[in-house]
């Protein structure tokens, strides 16, 4: 009995570490593409911002909530991460672009 109680336990302990898709990348809802709109940012943009995040922040260390950090701290982190996740300039604007988004929804 006691290594299935173990196990139980882990598992508990794994979920409640664990984000997930809706909190780390979530998909893009009408309300964040009028706030994009708002500041001159086409749905699209955030599609593939969004994309690119899944695709080159994932390499090193896994997505964070986006809840975690403000509009302006995610626009710092995307600038002090895009060189190591070779984010060209218009990329990194991409991905910055649907991190605000989402954020200011929550
Ligand atoms: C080449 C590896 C690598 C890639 C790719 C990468 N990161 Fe990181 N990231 C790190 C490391 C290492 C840290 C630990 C803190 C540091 O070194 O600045 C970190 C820390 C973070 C943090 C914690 C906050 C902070 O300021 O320390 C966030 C959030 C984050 N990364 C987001 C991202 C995002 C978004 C992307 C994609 C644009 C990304 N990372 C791509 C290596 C990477």
């Amino acid at each position: 009995m006691k290594p299935v109680h173990l196990l139980g336990a882990l598992g508990l302990v794994l979920m409640a570490g664990c984000a997930t898709l809706q909190d780390t990348a979530p998909t893009i809802s009408p309300e964040m593409a009028a706030h994009a709109s708002m500041v001159g940012v086409p749905a699209d943009t955030l599609e593939v911002g969004r994309r690119l995040m899944a695709m080159r922040c994932t390499t090193c260390h896994s997505l964070e909530p986006i809840a975690n950090y403000t509009a302006s701290k995610w626009a710092d982190i995307v600038a002090d991460m895009a060189d190591r996740s070779g984010l060209d300039a218009e990329q990194a604007q991409q991905v910055t672009a649907y991190l605000q988004a989402a954020r200011s929804v929550l």
